[in-house]
This record gives structure tokens, sequence and C-alpha cells, in this order.
């Protein structure tokens, strides 16, 4: 059974279209719906209602939209729409995210990047999601001086880096077996341990390369020369930055797709977009990043790999044939950026 968690905003609009490429495509999946976010805090009070969090534990695999609304802003902080995808992440125990950032060759005028350059990229950010300094002891105090002082204590222990580390392994095993682990080891106490426990993890998986680079240095390496990337794994902080700098590498927010995965393989699939308020319920959200999100899902956590590529192979004919969102420069809607992938299929 899947879970269908479709939020807030643009999430049900992108939700839909995914769901409409599974069925097109012969995926014959139990979808089970829930609400999440502000559509469940206006039903039931909270962005995260107990029935949604055990529909989210039963399932296979959780598709998700998107959560966010303008008009919860003013709520307290536990009760924000933000709280349900942090609420299952904790709950759910996913600690691993896995964004690729490959550019469709058709899409090399929307990267960042020269077009000759962005050719290049075609990689998976690896990113631990449940330690580093945003679950460290965290507090306001005041200094011997009398000034205000904020601190965020960076702490990972070595089971959570092996761990951290097995996952961008195992992924680099699945694709062309370089592994680079991101860390800022010169100056981090952190970052030394990290790299210890990488590197004796390294010694179960001979097949797999593996470098080390710093972060500062990583971060210019993702501009100057993308294509030496394959897989990067990484701690919180480092990885949520070069995440979005590798998404902005790849072009548009709406083509990016993502996965959060337990130690069992067990995962949560959304784009890595938000609800967009500016253009929801108007048909002008792209599908895509979605209907990607959807393939991951298939890949990853139901082993249907064949079922995945040919999805993937259907967005990329799809923009090999013109279809464009407004974000793309184009004039499809969602639905018709849908139906463009659903032909690509056949
Ligand atoms: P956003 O990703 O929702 O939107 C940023 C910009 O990109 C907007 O101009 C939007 O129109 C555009 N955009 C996003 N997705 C698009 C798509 N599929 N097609 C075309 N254009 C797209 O980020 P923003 O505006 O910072 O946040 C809006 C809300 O979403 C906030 O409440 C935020 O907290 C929430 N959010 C939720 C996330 C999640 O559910 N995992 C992740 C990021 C933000
Ligand atoms: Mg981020």
């Amino acid at each position: 059974m899947i879970a269908l968690l479709p939020g807030d905003g643009i999430g049900p609009e992108v939700i839909a279209e995914a769901v409409r490429v599974l069925d097109a495509a012969g995926c014959a999946l139990d979808f089970q719906q829930a609400a999440v976010g502000g559509a469940a805090y206006r039903e039931s009070g909270h962005p995260l209602p107990e029935t949604t969090l055990d529909l989210a534990r039963r399932a296979d695999a959780i598709l998700f939209g998107a959560v966010g609304d303008p008009a919860c802003d003013t709520l307290e902080r536990r009760l924000r729409p933000e709280q349900a995808i942090l609420g299952l992440r904790r709950e759910l125990a996913l600690f691993a995210n896995l964004r690729p950032a490959k550019l469709f060759a058709e899409l090399a005028d929307a990267s960042a990047l020269r077009p000759e350059v962005a050719a290049e990229i075609d990689l998976v950010i690896v990113r631990e999601l449940n330690g580093d300094v945003y679950f460290g002891e965290k507090g306001m105090r005041t200094t011997p001086a009398g000034r205000r002082q904020g601190y965020d204590v960076m702490a990972y222990d070595e089971d959570e880096v092996a761990r951290i580390a097995r996952v961008g392994f195992e992924t680099a095993m699945a694709r062309g077996r370089t592994l680079c682990s991101v860390d800022k080891a010169n100056v981090l106490e952190t970052s030394q341990l990290w790299r210890d426990v990488v590197t004796e993890i390294a010694s179960e998986y001979p097949q797999v390369a593996l470098s080390h680079m710093y972060v500062d240095n990583a971060a210019m390496q993702l501009v100057r020369n993308p294509g030496q990337f394959d897989v990067i794994v990484t701690g919180n902080l480092f990885g949520d930055i070069l995440s979005d700098q590798a998404s902005m590498c790849a072009g548009s927010i709406g083509m990016l797709p993502s996965a959060s995965l337990d130690s069992a393989g067990k995962g949560l699939y959304e784009p890595i977009h938000g609800s967009a308020p500016d253009i929801a319920g108007q048909g002008k959200a792209n599908p895509l990043a979605t209907i990607l999100s959807a393939a991951m899902m298939l890949r990853y956590s139901l082993g249907r790999a064949e079922e995945a590529d040919r999805i993937e192979a259907a967005v990329a004919a799809a923009l090999a044939g013109g279809a464009r969102t407004p974000d793309l420069g184009g004039t499809l809607s969602t639905s018709q950026m849908g139906d463009a992938v659903i032909e690509a299929l056949a």
C-alpha cells in the first residue's frame, strides 16, 4: 500500500499527475490518501494527525506533495504545516535523504551554469537527515561579558555516520561506483570522526572508489566541474546547502525529486519544492519533480526499477518533444504536462 499525502498548495495538483502516470504505466498500486499540513490542520487541528501518521507507518512507501500555507503562518510553531514533514522524518526514522541532480539535455538553458558545464551534471547527494547542528543542543545564553550568545552543537556519533556512509556506498554501487565524502575535517572534530568512520566502512565496499573533499572546495567544484561527481555523501548541514546549490545547477526547482529513507529501505518520496502558494490553483505547476519522485519510489522502495526507467524515459521524451510548463518557458498546464508524459509512455 502506498500512502498518498498531497498536502497544501500545488501539492494535490502535482500528486494527481504522478498518480495518473503511475496508473498509465500499469503499476497497479494500492493508494490510500490522507490529509497532511495545513489541509490536515483545518480538518483536525493538527498538521500531522495520528490517523495520517498511522497510515504512513503501515505503508510500503509514501508519496508526498508539499506542505505550507500562508494562512497558517501566525499559528504557534508546533501547529504549522511544515511541522508535518519534520514529524514524518522523525517518527519514521527517515535518516537518509537522496537528491539526484541531473540536467535533462533539453533544458540546458535552464541551468545556472554554462550549457557545456551543466550538461555534465548527473549526480546524487546523499544527505544525513537526523543529526548535526539541527538536532544538537541549542540555546541562547549570556557570555561573561554580558553579550547574548546563540549556540547549536554539531555532533555525530559513529553509528550515525556508519549508517549514512553505507547508504552512500550502496547508492554508489548502483551507479558509477565512485563516492565522494564531504566534510570539514581540517577544522571540525565531528568531521574528523566522519572521515575516519567513512574510511572504515569503505573496506566493506572494495568495488567503490572513495575520495574525501572539504565542503568549501566541494561547493566550488560543483560549479566548476560538476561532471567529476557521481555520488556525494555528507552531513545534514553541508548536505542542505550543497543539494540546493546542485539543484539550481540542474535547472528548475519544478524538475527535482527526492527520497528520504529509513534503514529498511522504506521511504518518503517528494519533490524538493514547496507548496508554491503564488501559483496554487492555477494549473501552472510543473508536475515533473513529483512524477520523477514516483519513479524513485518504484526504484528504491518497491524494487521495480524497470517501471522507474520507463517513467524517467517518458519524462525525457516529453521534454524532447517540446513539452514545457511556464517555469520552463512554455505554456502547458499541469495536467497537459501529465498528458505529455503519458503519451510518451506508449
Ligand atoms: P516553493 O518551492 O514553494 O516556491 C518557490 C518558487 O518556485 C515559487 O515562485 C514557486 O511558484 C516556484 N515553484 C515551486 N515549485 C514549482 C513547480 N512545481 N512548478 C513551477 N514553479 C514552482 O518555496 P517557498 O515559496 O519558499 O515556500 C512556499 C511554502 O512551501 C512555504 O510554506 C514553505 O515552508 C513550504 N515548503 C515546503 C516544503 C515541503 O513540503 N517539503 C519544502 C519547501 C518549502
Ligand atoms: Mg534546503
